[in-house]
C-alpha cells in the first residue's frame, strides 16, 4: 500500500502563524508537523509517500524531507494548486497511485497509540476503510452514523445537527476506485471536493468499513492556533514522563527494517548535536543491545 499526506491548504485558521510557514511546518512541540502523520504511515509499513502541497511551500518540504532515502523509504511530491479539497488528493496524485491500494491522511491530524492502523494496513483487501473516534463537538468533521447492527448508515460533512458524535478522522484507505471515484464528483457547497463524498459513495456501494478506535485512543487535530497548543502539550507531557519520543521517523522506519542500525548510525552523523539527535543515540544503542 501507498499513501498520500496531503499539506496543502492556505492554513488561515492558523492565521498569523501561516503567513510565514505552511500549517504542516509548525511545531508541535518539538518537530515539524507533519513528521506525526508520516511517523504513524511508516509505523503501519507503508514505505512509498507522495505529499501534496501548494507550489510556494514545496521547496521546504523538500528541503525538510527530500527524497525519503535517508529514511529507507521513497517520498515524491505533487502540487495542489488552490485548495479545492481533500478528495482532489486522487486525481493529482492518479500516477502515483497507479493501480495500488492507498491511504490517505491529513497533515494536520496528530495520533498516537494503539495498533489500528498498522493492523488495518496490512489486512486491507477492497473497499474502503475509515475510522470513527467519540468527540464532543463532531460538526467540525464528519459524521458518521451507525446502526443497531453496527454497520454505518450515514455519513454527513459537519452537519449542523449531527446524527452522532463519531467523527471520521483524517487517515482513510482506498482501493483504487478511488481514483474514479474522485474523478466524478461534483463541487459541495463550500466549493471543495469533499473526501465525504467519496466515502459516501462506497457506503451507497456497500463497500465502506468503518472502525471505531478504542477509548484511549489519542487523536488531535492541530489545524487552530488553540489545538496546535493543545497538541504540543501533550507531546511534551507524554515526552518528559515516559522518555521516549512521539512522531520520529527515524525510528519508525528503524523498527519496521525500513532502515538497518548501520544506516541508522550513518544518519546520526549528519544530524547536528541537539536533544533530538540524543534521542536518536539512545534507541540506536538499544537496538543494538537488543541485536547482541
Ligand atoms: C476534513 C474532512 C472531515 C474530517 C476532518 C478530519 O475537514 O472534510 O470530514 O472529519 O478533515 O480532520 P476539514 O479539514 O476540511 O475541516
Amino acid at each position: 500500500m501507498k499513501a498520500i499526506i496531503l499539506a496543502g491548504g492556505n492554513g488561515s485558521r492558523l492565521y498569523p502563524l501561516s503567513k510565514v510557514s505552511s500549517k504542516q511546518l509548525q511545531a508541535v512541540y518539538d518537530k515539524p508537523m507533519i513528521y506525526y502523520p508520516l511517523t504513524v504511515m511508516i509505523a503501519a509499513g507503508i514505505h512509498e509517500f507522495c505529499i501534496i502541497t501548494t507550489p510556494h511551500d514545496l521547496p521546504r518540504y523538500r528541503a525538510l524531507l527530500g527524497d525519503g532515502t535517508q529514511w529507507g523509504i521513497e517520498i515524491h511530491y505533487r502540487i495542489q494548486e488552490r485548495p479545492e479539497g481533500i478528495a482532489q488528493a486522487f486525481v493529482i496524485a492518479e500516477d502515483f497511485v497507479a493501480d495500488e491500494n492507498v491511504a490517505l491522511m491529513l497533515g494536520d491530524n496528530i495520533f498516537f497509540g494503539g495498533n489500528a492502523f498498522p493492523q488495518a494496513v496490512s489486512t486491507f483487501k477492497s473497499g474502503a476503510l475509515i475510522f470513527a473516534y467519540h468527540v464532543k463537538h463532531p460538526n467540525q468533521y464528519g459524521v458518521v452514523e451507525f446502526g443497531a447492527d453496527g454497520q454505518a448508515i450515514s455519513i454527513e460533512e459537519k452537519p449542523s445537527v449531527p446524527r452522532s458524535n463519531f467523527a471520521v478522522p483524517g487517515v482513510y484507505i482506498y482501493d483504487r476506485q478511488v481514483v474514479d471515484i474522485a474523478k466524478s464528483l461534483k463541487p459541495s457547497a463550500r466549493g471543495e471536493f469533499e473526501i465525504t463524498d467519496v466515502n459516501r459513495h462506497y457506503l451507497e456501494q456497500g463497500e465502506l468499513q468503518v472502525s471505531r478506535l478504542n477509548r484511549g485512543f489519542v487523536w488531535l487535530d492541530a489545524g487552530t492556533s488553540s489545538t496546535l497548543q493543545e497538541a504540543s502539550s501533550y507531546v511534551e507531557t507524554i515526552e518528559r514522563r515516559q522518555g521516549i519520543k512521539l512522531g520520529c521517523p527515524e525510528e519508525a522506519a528503524l523498527v519496521r527494517g525500513f532502515l538497518s542500525v548501520e544506516r541508522f548510525r550513518a544518519l546520526l552523523d549528519t544530524i547536528p548535536h541537539c536533544e533530538y539527535r540524543d534521542y536518536l543515540a539512545y534507541v540506536a544503542s538499544e537496538a543494538e543491545r537488543q541485536q547482541r
